[in-house]
């Protein structure tokens, strides 16, 4: 086998990373906190803007938390009955899991509440949630019937109702078994794809009235939540950026560390498998969800398809894994992800032309896209469009990139994950590729 060294250089992952606290998880984290009564704590509490706006509103409810060291929070819960009447509207910034879980919990309160947001988030679609919660008894003004924020809510007595996610959205879940816990009668709710199940755990570590019937779970009214303990597993969504860099390129070896491994949150990680890449993932700990270690070694990928049902475990994974497929050896299909349209912005959109800048062949399909892989990038001038998830998608492609990228509006990646450029600094190593050629086939080494 003849080894020849290009003078080219490009870029690997190298080491090992212990990802942020989980964003849904601390979101969570905070309203049960607040709703419970005694004080909860927390570490690896995700403290990035989107749960930050969490923490704020909650103390506009009467709340009092207090973080001594970085990553800790105490909670002093209000119990089920004890949140207060905000002074002024409570400003939620960008984040729409924010913006639904509350609509749950102020559904269930007998007082007046505004609900407002950044102008991405005044454009994502509430109607999901204010309408099986008007449905429940709950008073709810917005624009369009409720389906758009500056939202005005006024709770009070609901009643349970019977509900079909058919969206398989975990947000609207979460809304509706949150209000649930304030209604007369069991509120049910039957999943067709299941979404991540982590309000369905805090209601069972908080000892709600909570159970699972077959393909059903309900919750019933319940008067007392326990305050709970936990460290915060890492966010395997802020993680995912990481992993499939470091899958995609040949060279890489990256371990992460503590980060969660629940079930309905790693279709990611089946699907780069799928795609050739070299994983290896252990559970360390079961409490308060799964997690563990994952080992990632770079490799060229192959092309996959993405179809409808293995959407709700990957949704926030799938701008990452278009930068993958991009790469990918031949044709790569994703389908029946229309939800992507309604998030931060519409991601199909924002990555298939931010990769298209790139050099990609990738084609914006109504539901998804149809990509054919290219060996690597060429750099130029992309934009964010504002959404954290895009940015670090399209900052990942500069590892298979020889010339220089810039990205507008980078700014939005505190939203989840402020230490994003600090870590894909300390993690990025130049190498030397070696192309070594056998039989006369060349291939990466
Ligand atoms: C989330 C659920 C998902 C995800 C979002 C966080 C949650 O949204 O995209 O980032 O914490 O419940 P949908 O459930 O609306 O798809």
């Amino acid at each position: 086998m003849q080894t020849i060294v290009l003078p080219q250089e490009t870029d690997v992952l190298k080491g090992s990373f212990l990802p942020p606290g989980d964003k849904s998880i601390s979101h969570r984290a905070v309203m049960f906190g607040a709703l419970s009564e005694g004080t909860s704590f927390y570490s690896h509490f995700l403290e990035a803007e989107d749960c930050l706006h969490t923490v704020r509103a909650f103390q506009s409810l009467g709340v009092s938390m207090e973080s001594e060291n970085a990553g800790e929070l105490r909670i002093k819960g209000a119990g089920m009955n004890g949140l207060k009447a905000p002074e002024k509207e409570l400003y939620l910034g960008n984040s729409g899991t924010t913006m639904r879980l509350m609509l749950g919990i102020l559904a269930g309160q007998r007082f007046q509440a505004v609900l407002s947001g950044d102008p991405s988030l005044s454009s994502r679609p509430m109607g999901r949630v204010t309408r099986p919660l008007k449905q429940m008894g709950a008073q709810i003004k917005g624009r369009d019937h409720g389906n758009f924020a500056p939202l005005t809510i006024r709770g009070g007595r609901l009643r349970g109702i019977d509900f079909e996610n058919d969206l398989a959205s975990a947000q609207v879940k979460s809304a509706i078994l949150l209000a649930g816990l304030f209604a007369e009668g069991p509120t049910r709710i039957k999943e067709w794809i299941p979404s991540r199940d982590h309000t369905e755990r805090f209601l069972e570590g908080a000892g709600a009235s909570f159970r699972r019937e077959g393909e059903w779970i309900s919750v019933e009214r319940t008067e007392r939540l326990q305050a709970l303990e936990a460290e915060i597993p890492g966010d395997i969504s802020a993680a995912a950026f990481f992993i499939a860099g470091a899958a995609m390129t040949p060279g890489s070896e990256l371990t992460v560390e503590k980060v969660c491994l629940n079930p309905t949150r790693t279709g990611f990680l089946e699907v780069l498998k799928k795609m050739g890449a070299s994983i290896q993932s252990a559970v360390t700990q079961e409490v308060p969800e799964p997690f563990g270690t994952i080992h990632i070694r770079g490799g060229r990928l192959r092309g996959t398809r993405i179809t409808k049902k293995e959407i709700p475990s990957l949704i926030d994974e799938l701008p990452i894994l278009m930068t993958a497929a991009a790469l990918a050896e031949g044709e790569s299909l994703i389908s029946g992800a229309e939800e992507l349209r309604v998030k931060e912005t519409d991601r199909i959109h924002s990555m298939v032309t931010g990769l298209k800048t790139l050099g990609a062949n990738i084609e914006e399909l109504p539901d998804g896209c149809l990509i054919r892989g290219v060996e690597r990038f060429r750099g130029g001038r992309v934009r964010s469009f504002g959404d954290h998830r895009t940015a670090m998608s399209l900052a990942i492609a500069t590892l298979m990139m020889k010339d220089e990228l810039t990205i507008e509006d980078i700014a939005c990646v505190a939203t989840s994950f402020p230490s994003f450029f600090d870590e894909f600094r300390r993690l990025k190593q130049k190498i030397k590729k070696r192309i070594s050629s056998n039989e006369g086939k060349s291939r990466n080494m």
